[in-house]
């Protein structure tokens, strides 16, 4: 086995695709919490996915993501036994894994592989878990039965009723958070959906954690480009975070910044799937 190489390719939702990939260092060293960064060719953007599971002893980690542009596309077009030109990491702090009491998770689309990792640790350190997990329709729907196997209680929730519960995860929080004392929410997803979580969860004093998805470069805090606003100070989020409170996050801030390439990643795409053609 090569380093990088890609061990299993798996289709796991619309447009969302999982790899078991070969590495003999990533694995002994990963935490919950962690991301790489990747890098498909020699003029390649490099950009972060995180560590979904790894296993040292066997030599792999596994990523879960969905492809919503050029690179994320390409990388889906790989296929088993090829081999990913750079993988670096585990970059980031690790999550906070410890015994908090009840502890929600709260995801929205491939945000839900995010929190798989943070799950396993947070039941293994003795909490009480509940999930919830937010998709447009069933299509999406990923990691429902491994996150059910570990979580206390699952409740998927999808906009147009396909699945589980019609509606938004924060409705499904807002029905928990109404009924019991919840020790510590945990939430991963689009901007918008955290800072709901965050407005929620602040009415109800329930401390609560985001792991943040600024645009990322370099991933070890040289080129600033995953600066964000946290309590007023410029922290960057791939070696401070990317966990913060969601309480003192700036959320306006970052969705502008998330958005200040939409047209170059726009460009950048039509131009790779017109050279296709
Ligand atoms: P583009 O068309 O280039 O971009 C689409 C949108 O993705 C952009 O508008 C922007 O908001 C965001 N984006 C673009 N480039 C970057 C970048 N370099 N860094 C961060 N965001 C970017 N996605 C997953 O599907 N699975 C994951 O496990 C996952 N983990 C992440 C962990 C971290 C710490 C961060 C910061 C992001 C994570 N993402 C994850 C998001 C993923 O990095 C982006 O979806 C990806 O970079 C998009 O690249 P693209 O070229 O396909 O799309
Ligand atoms: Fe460059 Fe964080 S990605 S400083
Ligand atoms: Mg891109």
């Amino acid at each position: 086995m090569r380093e990088n190489e890609i061990l299993e390719k798996n289709i796991v939702g619309e447009k969302i695709k999982s790899f078991k990939i070969y590495s003999s260092e990533i694995p002994k060293k990963a935490s919950p919490g962690q991301f790489i960064v990747l890098r498909l060719s020699e003029k390649g953007e490099r950009f972060p996915l995180t560590l979904c599971d790894w296993n040292k002893d066997e030599g792999w980690i596994k990523i879960i993501f969905q492809e919503i542009g050029k690179s994320t596309i390409k990388l889906g077009e790989m296929e088993e036994g090829m081999v990913i030109m750079n993988i670096l990491g585990p970059l980031g702090k690790p999550s906070e894994i410890r015994r908090f009491g009840k502890v929600v998770f709260v995801a929205g689309g491939v945000g839900t592989a995010e929190i798989y990792p943070v799950v396993k640790g947070m039941k293994e350190a003795g909490n009480i878990i509940k999930c919830i997990i937010g998709f447009r329709s069933s299509k999406q729907v990923i990691l429902e039965k491994e996150l059910g196997k570990i979580a206390d209680e699952i409740i998927v929730t999808t906009e147009d009723g396909s699945k589980g519960k019609k509606g938004f995860v924060t409705d499904a929080l807002n029905e928990i958070l109404d009924e019991e004392k919840i020790d510590l929410v945990y939430s991963v997803g689009p901007l918008i959906m955290m800072k709901v979580v965050g407005e929620l969860t602040r009415k109800f004093n329930v401390p609560t954690r985001v792991s943040l998805n600024p645009i990322m470069v370099d991933g070890t805090g040289i080129c600033g480009s995953c600066r964000v606003e946290v309590d007023g100070k410029i922290k960057f989020a791939c070696i401070d975070g990317p966990e913060f409170d969601a309480h003192k996050v700036n959320f306006e801030e970052l969705m502008t910044r998330n958005r200040r390439f939409v047209k170059e990643e726009k460009v950048s795409l039509d131009r790779y799937l017109k050279a296709k053609d």
